[in-house]
Parts: structure tokens; C-alpha cells; sequence
């Protein structure tokens, strides 16, 4: 049973080379308004955090992705098909960022999460898109953090915390400030399909489980928070332990 715990703030203790995958939801990185304006801001962050910590971001596809897989899908493409197009688009909100980041990261993005690792190690910040079909970034980004043996996964999103039912349809959803690995579990979807979406993807908490990555919901569109949940401050969101 999920119970409803009041604010706990949660504070991680920050090593020097403490690494953090940050899974960021393409509706948070092209909000459709000023988009340029808003990776440029997450930009200047990431790049100040970078200072205390390194960083790896796994871009989502957003409203994008959603449109090629609709639209893929009316015209008889298969699940396969259209999760091929998603991961372009993934890809190509993976470049915008990257730009964005200047000389702390690279345009050329890799394809799969061993190349990223590799890249990694020539310091700076590595931003990468989607890798192969059958699961959305959330899942890159935990197969990202085991690759680089990170222990912590920032899923930033366009919700403020993990709620037991959609805040927006449900007045009576209970938010919850922490969680565990096991609870989270229980409140996701089991099954895939090209853009469907989760509070996290099944496969990525399965992973996280296994591995012991504990997870950080956030609202992406608030960068001080955003900020203090890399920096393994409290925050405002729901905190995930593994342990
Ligand atoms: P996203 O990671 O953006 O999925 O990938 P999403 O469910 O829309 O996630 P949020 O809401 O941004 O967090 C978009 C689509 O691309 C395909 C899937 O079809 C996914 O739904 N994809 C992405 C893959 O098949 N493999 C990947 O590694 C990544």
C-alpha cells in the first residue's frame, strides 16, 4: 500500500564526481512557446551544475515524437516502425540541446548508450536521444546510468511530482514527496507501445530496481528546482529510493 507522507526534504550527499542522468521530456525541452529561450536557460544551468557534478541528459521526443507516431500509425506503420520514428525524433531534440550547450557538448550524438559512456569520458556534458525500439528514454537513461555506474536518474517532466492518479482528470490524487522503488513499480504501465506515455517507463524502473538508481521526479519547467535536484539538494518533487 502507497501511503501519503508528509515533506520529508530528502538531501543527497554530493561527492565531487558524483554523475547524474537527467531524462528530460520533450514537451519540456520544446514547450511549443520561446522554445529557444527556454533551452538556453536550461543550458546556462546545466552548464553551472556541470561545476559540482557531472551530467548526462537523455532528451525525449515530446509533441514531435507524438505527431510522426499518430500519424505513422494512421498510415499502417507498425509498432516497430513508429518507435523508429520517435528515436529520430528524440535525436533531433538531442541536437537542439547539445547546440545550446556550446563547447561543453557535442552535436554528434551517439546512437546507444556504450558510445555515450565512451564519450564521457572526455568530460563535458553528453546529451543523447533514443536507442532502439521497445521502450522510451526513460529506460535510455537508466541503461545510461548503469552503463556509467550513476546511482541517481532525474526524470524531468511536465508534472510536478509522482500523484496516484492524473492530477488533472482527479482532484482527490494523492501526491506523494517520496516513494519507493517498489511503489513506484505498482503505479505504472506494463506494457509499451510507440508514445505512450508513463509517469516513468516499466522497463526503466525494472532496471532501476535491479541496479539500485534511485529516481528524481521533477518539474523540468522549473529550473531552480530542476538545479537543486542535480545538485542533490531538496527539492520539490517526489524522491525514489532504491535501497
Ligand atoms: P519518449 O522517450 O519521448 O517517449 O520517446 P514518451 O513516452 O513520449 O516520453 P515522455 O512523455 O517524453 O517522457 C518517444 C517515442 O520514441 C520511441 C517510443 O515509441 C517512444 O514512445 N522510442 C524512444 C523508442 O522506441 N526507443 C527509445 O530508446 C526511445
Amino acid at each position: 500500500m502507497i501511503l501519503s507522507l508528509t515533506r520529508i526534504p530528502i538531501k543527497v550527499l554530493v561527492m565531487s564526481q558524483d554523475i547524474v542522468v537527467i531524462s528530460i521530456g520533450g514537451s519540456i525541452l520544446i514547450p511549443d512557446q520561446n522554445d529557444s529561450v527556454y533551452i538556453g536557460k536550461l543550458a546556462e544551468m546545466l552548464k553551472k551544475a556541470s561545476e559540482k557534478v557531472r551530467i548526462c541528459v537523455v532528451c525525449g521526443g515530446g509533441k514531435i515524437a507524438r505527431y510522426y507516431t499518430v500519424t505513422g500509425r494512421e498510415l499502417g506503420g507498425s509498432e516497430y516502425e513508429l518507435d523508429l520514428l520517435g528515436i529520430g525524433c528524440t535525436r533531433l531534440n538531442a541536437g537542439l540541446l547539445a547546440l545550446a550547450l556550446g563547447d561543453k557538448s557535442s552535436t554528434d550524438i551517439p546512437l546507444d548508450v556504450k558510445t555515450a559512456a565512451e564519450k564521457f569520458k572526455d568530460g563535458g556534458i553528453v546529451v543523447m536521444g533514443g536507442t532502439e525500439p521497445g521502450h522510451t528514454t526513460d529506460a535510455v537513461a537508466t541503461m545510461l546510468a548503469t552503463e556509467l555506474g550513476a546511482k541517481r536518474v532525474i526524470n524531468a517532466t511536465s508534472v510536478d511530482a509522482v500523484y496516484s492518479d492524473d492530477p488533472r482528470k482527479n482532484p482527490d490524487a494523492v501526491r506523494y514527496d517520496k516513494l519507493t522503488i517498489e511503489e513506484l513499480d505498482a503505479l505504472v504501465y506494463k506494457d509499451h507501445g510507440a508514445g505512450k506515455s508513463s509517469v516513468f517507463d516499466p522497463l526503466g524502473v525494472q532496471i532501476a530496481k535491479k541496479e539500485r538508481i534511485d529516481i528524481q521526479m521533477v518539474d523540468g519547467r522549473n529550473l531552480a528546482e530542476l538545479e537543486k535536484a542535480i545538485l542533490g539538494q531538496p527539492f520539490s518533487g517526489t524522491y525514489i529510493s532504491s535501497q
